[in-house]
């Protein structure tokens, strides 16, 4: 028993097991503690952290503060021994893990310094550590049934993470982010053919693993939204304490969840302004269904009738109809009255069909409004044209938020073969004046969707890329190439995520404006992190071997995780076959944490395309030892995902090799089955952009020609605007 510690642990409350860890470490110590709180909120990390705590241990702080008056069960009162720990692990697989008394999470999030971590992550910090404390009342107070319920935990857990986040800290706007972070990504998941409903039968542990995602955290989070829309927050709150109350230390299911809202929605009447609703179909249809719709508007405008027809939303053009009809509240706004901010359903739509009655007049009316129901909108192309002359002559007068639904929705439903990519690209015009974050982010995805299936055909992509550079010179100029130390967070993420997409683009300014930030770095000058990204990667693409080992340097002397992985993606971006081939080995070593391994490796294919071909020499002379450093058999399965990506970078040429390589010498791998799939659709991609590329670009084309005409027209608006 030499040399052996012996430690006593308390009784734990009545728990669950998988809330049960032990950290074991040499080194670390509090780094932050608030005494004010009992038990202290306290932040624990390596010894060579302290003091850089203090921005976590005020989030942790604020947010039991606000979890303990809403939930109306004090985190003090759980039990008599519950620690509020906060652990800075170095390495985590998750961003965050609920173990009850002790979250543990990764550095990055934790270790938050204005100086040196861009806005994505210190925005998504706060979020996540709502999120995380959210889930000591939902996930340990009250556990899932079993894991087809995870939905319940995560689902709250992840609308916990914005709304009251926005509250205690309004700075960030956790509430207008919402849709990009969970709205949108759950409607392009669940429009898949492979999607499940939230509660959904799962047995083995992979089912459980692949549970923890999309649909149990976004489409959890936005359907939990959306039924508070509809009771009011008031009776939403109400039905927390009932659910929590009733199964306090005990695991709860849908249906002790249903109980709840019953119990809470009866108690306040709340749904008596919907005569034909029933909350029980709403609940049960929602739950256990998979998908969503597309509600179809068509308004005659000379008598004010508008017509909704829904359907079930695929995003393939050939998916089967199938007979499910989804309770979808309303809301909506015309141009004479617009009410973007009512999120309280007007109507419960129940059937397959509707009518409404708006003042007859010629005008845009739109559906879903700030994109609060989980549902996409398609109008007849009258309004649809009203919507985009409107977009585009009298900026700002239709909502952010619905102006950002605008483009998620075009994008999918010309996707989908609902609307044509002239008509779509048409509406597109206005984010030629567009400078919203919100509106940007969800274009930068639906342009880079496009763009990637163009890869393939340089001359295609070249013109495509310069389409889009030519609709961002105004949101990169109201961005600018520095940060304002009064700007809102939105901004500073604004600016991070245009100037990556528009450097990567090849936009000249940023890269001239992105190397100047390099060159001073490397004079020792301080650079704002909302920038770094793009400083990062275009100094490696426009440097030397000098450029790269300095960035090596300062990767390998850096204390922030959160700046390392930023490094990382720079060193990934250079050209130079050679180092890449360095960058690739270091990805082997202990210097690349675990949880950065798949990234890395995916790193090496972002930043040029010419990239892939030496990426694939190196997966070849080296598949062993990514085995070994990348782990294998870890529950993410990152070599999987590495093999797999690469398939999606390599042009016809590069797969026949690396197919050939795999059918002879990886058949009997673990990853063979994976990557030939992703060879597939690689292929498939390609296809679709071989025969997409002349009606996209026409599309774009088109779009361009009518633009001199409207930019003076816009003038004219602009002065009606002002008087509106
Ligand atoms: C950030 O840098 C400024 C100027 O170099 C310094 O005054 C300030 O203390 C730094 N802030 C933090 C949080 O380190
Ligand atoms: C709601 O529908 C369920 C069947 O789905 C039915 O049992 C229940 O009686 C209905 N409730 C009301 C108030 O009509
Ligand atoms: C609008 O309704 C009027 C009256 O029912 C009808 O005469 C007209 O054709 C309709 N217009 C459209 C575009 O459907
Ligand atoms: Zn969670």
């Amino acid at each position: 028993w030499r040399n052996r510690i012996e430690d006593t642990f308390q009784p734990t409350p009545r728990m669950s097991s998988y809330l049960v860890t032990f950290l074991v470490s040499e080194s670390f110590q509090v780094i932050a503690q608030d005494d004010s709180f009992s038990p202290p909120v306290r932040i624990i990390g390596r010894s060579n952290t302290v003091g850089l705590g203090d921005h976590a241990l005020r989030l942790a702080s604020r947010m039991t503060e606000y979890f303990d008056q809403y939930f109306g069960i004090p985190y003090s009162t759980l039990h008599p021994n519950l620690m509020n720990d906060h652990i800075s692990s170095p390495d985590w697989a998750s961003a965050g893990t609920e173990n009850w008394g002790m979250v543990s999470y990764r550095e990055m999030y934790m270790i938050i310094d204005s100086n040196e971590t861009t806005m994505a992550v210190e925005h998504y910090a706060a979020t996540l550590i709502s999120h995380e404390l959210a889930h000591k009342w939902f996930g340990n107070l009250v556990t899932c049934f079993w894991w087809s319920n995870t939905w319940i935990n995560e689902g709250f857990a992840s609308y916990f993470g914005y709304y009251p986040t926005a509250q205690m800290f309004p700075e960030y706007d956790h509430h207008e982010h919402f849709n990009n972070r969970y709205m949108t990504g759950s409607m392009s998941f669940d429009s898949g053919v492979s999607t499940v409903p939230m509660n959904h039968e799962v047995n083995t542990p992979a089912q459980v693993t692949g549970h923890f995602g999309t649909i149990s955290y976004s489409k959890g989070a936005a359907f939990l939204r959306q039924t508070a829309n509809i009771i009011t927050d008031a009776t939403f709150q109400k039905a927390c304490r009932y659910f929590l109350l009733n199964n306090a230390f005990e695991p709860a299911d849908q249906y002790d969840l249903y109980n709840a809202f019953e119990q809470a929605i009866n108690e306040d009447n709340s749904l008596s302004q919907y005569s034909n609703f029933n909350f029980t179909d709403y609940y049960r249809i929602w739950v256990n269904d998979p998908g969503y719709p597309v509600l179809n508007v068509a308004v005659n405008h000379s008598t004010g009738e508008m017509t909704l027809v829904q359907e079930r939303f695929f995003l393939s053009a050939s998916a089967r109809p199938t007979g499910h009809i989804y309770p979808i509240p309303i809301t909506y706004s015309t141009r004479s009255n617009r009410i973007f901010q009512n999120v309280r359903p007007i109507h419960m739509m129940t059937g397959s069909r509707d009518t409404l009655w708006k003042d007859p007049r010629e005008e845009w009316v739109i559906f879903n409004n700030m994109q609060h129901g989980h549902y996409r909108v398609n109008y007849d192309e009258k309004t649809w044209r009203l919507i985009s002359d409107s977009l585009l002559n009298e900026p700002g007068t239709i909502h952010h938020l619905n102006r950002a639904q605008i483009v998620d929705d075009v994008f999918a439903l010309m996707r989908s073969g609902r609307m044509t990519y002239e008509l779509g690209f048409h509406i597109f015009r206005f984010l030629r004046n567009e400078v919203n974050f919100h509106v940007w982010d969800v274009a930068i995805t639906g342009y880079t969707w496009l763009r990637n299936r163009l890869r393939h055909l340089p001359r295609n992509q070249a013109e495509f890329d310069s389409y889009i550079i030519s609709y961002m010179e105004n949101v990169i100029n109201s961005v600018g190439y520095n940060s304002d130390p009064s700007e809102s967070p939105t901004i500073s993420m604004n600016r991070e995520t245009v100037l990556h997409f528009a450097c990567n683009l090849g936009h000249r300014r940023c890269i001239q404006e992105s190397n100047a930030g390099w060159q001073r770095m490397k004079k020792g000058e301080w650079i704002t992190p909302y920038i770094r990204r793009s400083v990062y990667l275009t100094g490696m693409r426009e440097g030397d071997s000098s450029d790269f080992q300095f960035l090596l340097r300062r990767y390998r002397e850096s204390n922030f995780a959160n700046d390392k992985l930023e490094m990382l993606r720079g060193l990934g971006g250079t050209r130079d076959p050679q180092l890449l081939q360095q960058y690739l080995a270091l990805t082997l070593t202990s210097e690349v944490r675990s949880h950065d391994k798949a990234n890395s490796f995916n790193y090496a294919l972002l930043g040029n395309q010419e990239n892939a071909y030496t990426v694939l020499q190196f997966v070849k002379s080296n598949i062993n030892a990514i085995r070994v450093a990348y782990v294998e058999d870890a529950p993410p399965t990152p070599v999987n995902t590495a093999l797999s990506n690469l398939a999606s970078y390599l042009d016809e040429p590069g797969l026949a090799e690396y197919e050939e390589w795999l059918r002879t010498t990886q058949s009997n791998s673990l990853q063979y089955n994976t990557v030939i799939s992703a060879i597939n659709s690689a292929r498939n991609n390609m296809e679709w952009g071989t025969n997409m590329a002349e009606t996209i670009l026409a599309a774009a084309r088109g779009s361009a020609a009518g633009v001199a005409v409207s930019a003076m027209l816009l003038a004219i608006m602009a002065i009606f605007a002002m008087v509106m």
